[in-house]
């Protein structure tokens, strides 16, 4: 069985393929990361696996099953996370309204659904920082809050999309190490989307490199070449590694490095449906 497999899949959002006929299967268990440069469809690809964007043809499956909404098997931790910024909320609360109305109903939070809370919350070393409001935590923390937001249900599927966004490399390497754990401990599958390699090159099982409507998944060593690189992004790429980091080389420029530490949104937002998925 995969957790999470694309067969002939196209996804077609306007006029564009963003995936165009694109095989591949993450495995139970498999921390996979997943690259490609901004526009690639890592977003849309998550969401076509949470059934939120639809498969123009080929198909999806998740653990074997159909794709479907709010599909419990699956926790998701959206890209999109402006906003909380002015919120009073505590990070507890944060969490605590995922789980409302989700898995444990509309009739408020039983024992066990706080229970539930402090597990997930314990998982990535967040309980004490949940106390504090949301609005005050720093980036890394807030994004640890989210990540435990995730867990709830005990997925078998994660699907993190850029949880390393505008994070300094000490905190990329911390939440890298917690998804890692969470894998092996939790025997959680984790696709995680990124801009760059090197934060999470020694900790994922397999790579999935996005671009030019095809995806390739594999070992590191096998997928982040220039061969492969070049057909994916449409370009001359060159692949240089020096130990364990790897620079992808578009003449003198390296694409990844280049391509944005910041968050840049396209002019769209997904919040509305962030809180169902
Ligand atoms: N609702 C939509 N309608 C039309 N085009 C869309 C829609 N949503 C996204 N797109 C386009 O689909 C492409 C893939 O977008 P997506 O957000 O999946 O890329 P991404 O790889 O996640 O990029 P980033 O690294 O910037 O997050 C982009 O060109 C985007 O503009
Ligand atoms: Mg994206």
């Amino acid at each position: 069985m995969s957790a999470l497999s694309f067969d002939q899949a196209t996804i077609r959002l306007g006029r564009r393929d963003i995936l165009s006929a694109a095989s591949f299967a993450v495995r139970e268990r498999e921390f996979v990361g997943m690259l490609g440069a901004n526009g690639a469809g890592k977003t849309t690809l998550m969401r076509a696996a949470l059934g939120l964007v639809p498969v123009a043809a080929g198909a999806i499956r998740v653990l074997d099953g159909p794709v479907t909404r709010g599909n419990p098997a699956i926790g998701y931790m959206p890209q999109n996370r402006t906003g909380m910024a002015g919120l009073r909320l505590t990070g507890w609360d944060v969490v605590a309204s995922a789980a409302v109305g989700r898995r444990f109903g509309f009739g408020g939070l039983d024992k066990a659904a706080r229970r539930e809370i402090d597990w997930a919350l314990d998982e990535v070393g967040a309980r004490a920082l949940a106390q504090r409001s949301i609005g005050e935590l720093s980036g890394g923390e807030r994004q640890r809050v989210l990540l435990s937001q995730a867990l709830l249900g005990r997925p078998r599927l994660l699907l993190l999309d850029e949880p390393l966004i505008s994070l300094d490399p000490a905190h990329q390497k911390s939440v890298v190490e917690i998804a890692r754990r969470i894998c092996d401990d939790l025997k959680v599958a984790i696709l995680f989307s990124a801009h760059e390699l090197n934060p999470l090159v020694n900790a994922i099982d397999r790579v999935l490199y996005l671009g030019a409507g095809a995806a390739v998944i594999g070992p590191v060593e096998e997928v982040v070449t220039g061969p492969v690189l070049s057909r994916l992004y449409g370009a001359e790429i060159e692949v240089v590694r020096i130990k364990d980091r790897y620079f992808v080389m578009a003449g003198d420029v390296d694409v990844e490095r280049d391509a944005h530490r910041h968050d840049a949104p396209h002019g769209h937002s997904h919040d509305h449906d962030d809180a169902h998925a």
